[in-house]
């Protein structure tokens, strides 16, 4: 959509501080739980972990060995060796899939789920296999469910999971007719999921206000910043620039004063240097400031300059547009697109013996895209190459913030510069 230019917005920093929306949060919340997810299964995925584990569900798989144990388990070698074992492999092979591709590689992912369906499939078996709903076996579902207690993420699909097996047991007994035990998994079944619902709950709390301490403090921290780089923009220009203004004010009286002679061409350097000098502080103090300001105060400055920039035989024209869900622009960005175009314009002003140059400014969702384009005669060959000034700052700029920039000469010189609007990669 295209859209006019509306009146500069409150330049307070505390009326944008105010302004943290529950997106913002919920998406640093999302963060907060894979980062959280993935430290929790670092220590789990571990090399001695995971030998633990294997350790522990071979003492379980050869208990019945010993024929007390076998009495009190109720199964035999000749079922807990195969089920463990299963149970074993999945484990040993998430170990394997966290290793190759992290905590939120897809492999892992699936390689997890599988874990779990083994594991809560295996235990059911077991309990099934032993006779009764009062047996040890539960032990897994325990395990099962203090794994997951600290893990937010899934848990609607742990829920469904640990349901469907319990349920799945449950008519398993009532099909044998045995209803005391059917009770027994039942009251069983509804606690694990009532504790992995309570569990999880409460560590997604503790992660949203995780998340809010987080936004506020990345809030401060830049709020912190542009009061101080508006200081330093007030300073220079109340200090330095008066004071160059004074000097070349001084400058061109001397020139009156020294009249047609030796020293004229000095004082024309000196006059030159002084306004040249003058010109780079005011860009800088410009700059400052812009990372205080908001992007429509940057895109009607920008139209002013491209306005005075092309003052004279040039035509200079400038379109701005959003796209739905225009993001918002981050400062560091807005001061690349200022200097970009400046740059782009200034280069059709001074080398293209153009007629018209045209700026384009798009704003979409994850990036913004600048355009530049003159109908003059175009770059000549290995311009680009041997910039060291204007156009290789345009790529560094570019490159600086994980974009690109192009330049493409078909009846005149067009630079396309796109600027992501994440952190570069
Ligand atoms: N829009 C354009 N049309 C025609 N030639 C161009 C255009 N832009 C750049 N050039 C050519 O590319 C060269 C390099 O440009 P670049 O901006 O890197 O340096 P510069 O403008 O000469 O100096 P500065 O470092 O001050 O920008 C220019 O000297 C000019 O020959
Ligand atoms: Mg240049």
């Amino acid at each position: 959509m295209d859209r006019a230019l509306t009146a500069p917005t409150s330049n307070d920093p505390s009326a944008r501080a105010a302004a943290v929306s529950p997106e913002e949060i919920d998406v640093e919340l999302d963060r907060a739980m894979s980062e959280h997810y993935v430290e929790g299964r670092r220590g789990m995925r571990s090399v001695s972990a995971t030998t633990l584990l294997v350790a522990l569900a071979a003492c379980v798989a050869l208990l019945p060995a010993w024929p007390p144990a076998r009495r009190v388990l109720g199964v035999g070698l000749e079922t807990t060796l195969p089920l463990v074992a299963i149970s074993v492999s999945s484990i040993v092979h998430a170990a394997v899939a966290f290793a190759r591709v992290g905590g939120l590689g897809r492999w892992y992912r699936v390689a997890e789920h599988v874990e779990s369906l083994c594991s809560v499939s295996c235990g059911v078996a077991l309990i099934y296999l032993s006779g009764s709903a009062a047996s040890v076996f539960w032990v897994y579902f325990i395990l099962f469910v203090a794994d997951t207690w600290n893990n937010p993420r899934d848990v609607r699909l742990q829920v469904t999971m640990f349901g469907a097996a319990t349920t799945a047991l449950a008519a398993a007994f009532a099909a044998r007719g045995a209803l005391a035990d059917v009770a027994v998994t039942g009251s069983i079944g509804v606690l694990g999921a009532v504790c992995i619902y309570a569990f999880a709950a409460s560590a997604r709390h503790r992660l949203r206000g995780e998340a809010e301490r987080r936004v506020l403090r990345a809030r401060l921290e830049g709020l912190l910043v542009e009061r101080e780089r508006d200081r330093i923009a007030r300073d220079l220009h109340d200090g330095v620039a008066a004071d160059l203004s004074t000097l070349l004010w001084r400058a061109r009286e001397l020139k009156e004063a020294v009249g047609d002679g030796a020293a004229t061409s000095i004082v024309d350097d000196l006059v030159s240097d002084v306004r040249s000098s003058l010109d780079e502080l005011r860009e800088v103090v410009f700059a400052l400031r812009v990372s205080g300001g908001t992007w429509d105060e940057l895109l009607s400055e920008l139209r002013a300059r491209v306005t005075r920039l092309c003052a004279g035989s040039l035509r200079g024209e400038i379109a701005f547009r959003d796209h739905e869900a225009a993001a918002d622009v981050p400062v560091d960005v807005r001061i690349h697109v200022l200097r970009i175009v400046q740059e782009g314009v200034r280069n059709a002003v001074r080398h293209a013996r153009a007629k018209v140059v045209r700026v384009e400014i798009e704003r979409g969702a994850r990036v913004v895209v600048v355009r530049v384009s003159d109908d003059g005669e175009g770059m000549p060959d290995g311009a680009l190459e041997a910039s060291r000034g204007g156009l290789s700052n345009i790529a560094k700029r570019a490159r600086l913030l994980g974009g690109e920039a192009s330049w493409s000469h078909d009846a005149g010189t067009h630079l396309v510069v796109t600027l992501p609007l994440g952190a570069p990669p």
